[in-house]
């Protein structure tokens, strides 16, 4: 039920957000910690495949996929304070190597090299930018995890709900295969 609030309040919040910035495809809203790690093990990340976050808001997804799962880990970021705040905790966990941070718009950037691409944007934006975008780009194989906002117009091969993070919200992940 709790979860339902929040779609509501987020999607409230991005009608204000659209009227001001054009590319502004979700408010800032963070997955909490139990959450980016189940997004990291559904999409199945290994040591050394290239991931990338699209929107990575203070930089939680990238750096457990660096620290945890030992990929090369790039988030796009639109809010330069969110990016400074990333690279900021990137530099203090020694993880520069491994977790990159792209002040920009996600949707100006090339994604065609990734095995995994993590994804917690409005369904609009979802629908009608993103997913054109990734099925230009994304080479055959790679997988795309999806929280809370599906990507309709594709088949999930798996879907994963959890009932309550800790914090009492639950949360539904999508696991897509190109
Ligand atoms: C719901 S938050 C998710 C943050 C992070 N991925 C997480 O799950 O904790 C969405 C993020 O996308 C960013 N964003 C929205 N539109 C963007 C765009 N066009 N390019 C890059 N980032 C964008 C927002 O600033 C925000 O930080």
């Amino acid at each position: 039920m709790r979860k339902f609030g929040w779609i509501v309040g987020l999607c409230c919040a991005s009608l204000f957000a659209q009227t001001g910035a054009d590319d502004k495809l979700a408010p800032y809203y963070p997955t909490p910690a139990t959450i980016v790690e189940k997004m990291l093990q559904l999409g199945g990340l290994k040591a050394g495949e290239k991931m990338f976050d699209l929107g990575s808001g203070d930089g939680r997804i990238v750096i457990l996929a660096a620290q945890k799962f030992h990929a090369d880990a790039t988030g796009v970021e639109l809010d330069r304070d969110l990016c400074t705040q990333s690279l900021a905790k990137i530099r203090k966990l020694g993880l520069e190597k491994n977790a990159h941070i792209l002040n920009g718009d996600l949707l100006k950037q090339n994604y065609s090299s990734a095995d995994l691409i993590t994804v917690y944007l409005l369904p609009d934006s979802i629908d009608n930018k993103v997913q054109p975008l990734l099925d230009q780009q994304l080479k055959k194989g790679a997988r795309v995890v999806a929280h809370d906002f599906e990507f309709k117009n594709w088949t999930p091969e798996k879907v994963e709900n959890i009932a309550d993070d800790g914090e009492g919200r639950s949360h539904t992940l999508y696991l897509y295969r190109k």
